[in-house]
């Protein structure tokens, strides 16, 4: 009985294998705690195709509603066609609305995929869909009684992984990364400017040993800060590096690029409106006529800049930065855009100082 010896550990270390092995196949897209109230976000998947195909075919795929958004996600000109080429392998960001139930994350019942001759669940999950989504997930949302009996003409709800969770703190956009057989945690997190450890907790695995290729990766992606205000309806914009978004009915365009400190850089447009603007108000700073959105001036005390800070159904919202020659208030570091609401609440704070004054002379 050499070796019963070496049963029960080997049982062991093949058990907590399949845990970990679990842990990145659908319990690694984690959102929110079990109980939470639903959330909704933006989230970002990589998709790959081993034919060629087009942005119009990924598009209609993914059911995004806008090629523009998927322009926007890959910062591809505005004017790409529908039918531009996609090679073989390429790597295509495409937006997801990502909903948030019970811990977990998925793509919010989009997109449908109808059943084709000669589709299976697996070849639907693995090549049709890039690998995004195991084929046993398809088969449990759809509550499909048999997962090898699908019929030509039956439609499905592909469920996309994807997370709205801060990470360390931070804001992210969660991108789902299909891992290439072969590779690290250091060479991924390299690739999309995080750091393995980050990457390691995030979806539940200790080390390379456990990472599984063919099989989404939970990769947050930094986001660019913002002078955005609370009741902005673009309010919950975050864009990640080398990427941009058409806002503000159309009237702007902020884009965001690490090499500029990680901050939004915002302009007009030059589109036409959507929504029921006529034209685009003009996206000036208040108290700065010269200075429009995007503009950045020197003045003899310092530079001076004026922000997009997001957009109403009435305005658009601007933040200027403090004027650095009134230097009463210090040299202020923090983003432009509290301006505003630092002098309301000091100057609400000054009627209270003013009311219990009067209190106090009433009293005498
Ligand atoms: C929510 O998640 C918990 C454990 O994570 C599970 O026991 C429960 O059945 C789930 N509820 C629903 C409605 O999915
Ligand atoms: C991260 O990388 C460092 C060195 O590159 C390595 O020492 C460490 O074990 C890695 N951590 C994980 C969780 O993979
Ligand atoms: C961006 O915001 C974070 C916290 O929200 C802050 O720590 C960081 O310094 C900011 N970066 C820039 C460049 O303003
Ligand atoms: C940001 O994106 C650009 C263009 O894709 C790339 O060259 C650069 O390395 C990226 N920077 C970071 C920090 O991710
Ligand atoms: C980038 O942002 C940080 C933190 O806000 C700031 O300390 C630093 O001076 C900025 N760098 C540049 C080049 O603007
Ligand atoms: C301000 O920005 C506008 C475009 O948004 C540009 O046409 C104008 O030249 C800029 N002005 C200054 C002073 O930089
Ligand atoms: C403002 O001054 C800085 C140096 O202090 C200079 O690099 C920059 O070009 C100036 N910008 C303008 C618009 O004059
Ligand atoms: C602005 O939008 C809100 C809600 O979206 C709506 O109730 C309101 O009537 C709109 N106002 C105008 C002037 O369109
Ligand atoms: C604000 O700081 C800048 C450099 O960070 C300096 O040149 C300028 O004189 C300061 N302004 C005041 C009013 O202290």
């Amino acid at each position: 009985m050499e070796t019963s010896r070496y049963t029960l550990p080997l049982l062991l270390i093949a058990f907590s294998f399949l845990l970990t092995l679990s842990a990145q196949m659908t319990g690694n897209f984690k959102c929110g705690e079990p109980g939470d109230s639903p959330s909704t976000c933006r989230s970002l998947v990589g998709y790959s195709s081993k034919q060629a195909t087009t942005y119009g075919n990924i598009q209609t795929l993914f059911a995004v509603k806008k090629l523009r958004s998927i322009l926007e996600a890959n910062n591809l000109p505005l004017s790409t066609p529908r039918a531009q080429g996609v090679n073989p392998n390429q790597v295509v960001r495409v937006p997801i609305p990502c909903s948030c139930s019970n811990g977990t994350g998925v793509s919010n019942r989009s997109p449908v995929y109808t059943v084709k001759k000669g589709d299976t669940l697996f070849f639907i999950a693995s090549e049709i869909f890039g690998g995004l989504v195991r084929y046993q997930r398809i088969s449990d949302l759809n509550k499909i009684p048999d997962a090898s009996e699908i019929d030509v003409g039956q439609r499905f709800w592909i469920p996309l992984p994807c997370s709205c969770d801060e990470v360390n703190g931070q804001n992210v956009v969660h991108y789902a990364h299909v891992v290439k057989s072969g590779s690290s945690l250091g060479e991924i997190a390299s690739q999309f400017g995080t750091d393995n450890k980050t990457l390691a907790q995030l979806n539940g695995i200790s080390g390379d040993a456990q990472l599984l290729a063919d099989y989404p990766l939970n990769v947050p992606l930094r986001a660019c800060n913002t002078s955005l205000r609370e009741e902005s309806l673009d309010a919950k914009m975050l864009l990640p590096n080398s990427s941009y978004s058409i806002t503000a009915n159309n009237c702007i365009r902020c884009s965001c690029e690490a090499a500029n400190n990680w901050t939004l850089s915002c302009e007009a447009s030059q589109l036409k409106p959507s929504s029921t603007w006529q034209t685009c108000p003009s996206p000036q700073c208040e108290g700065a006529e010269s200075l429009f959105v995007g503009n950045t001036t020197n003045t003899s005390c310092g530079p001076r800049s004026c922000a997009y800070a997001g957009y109403s159904n009435q305005t658009i919202f601007t933040a200027l930065s403090p004027d650095p020659c009134s230097g009463s208030g210090g040299n202020s570091s923090g983003p432009p855009g509290n301006y505003a609401s630092t002098f309301s609440s000091s100057f609400s704070f000054a009627m209270v100082l003013i009311q219990c004054a009067l209190i106090c002379l009433c009293l005498l």
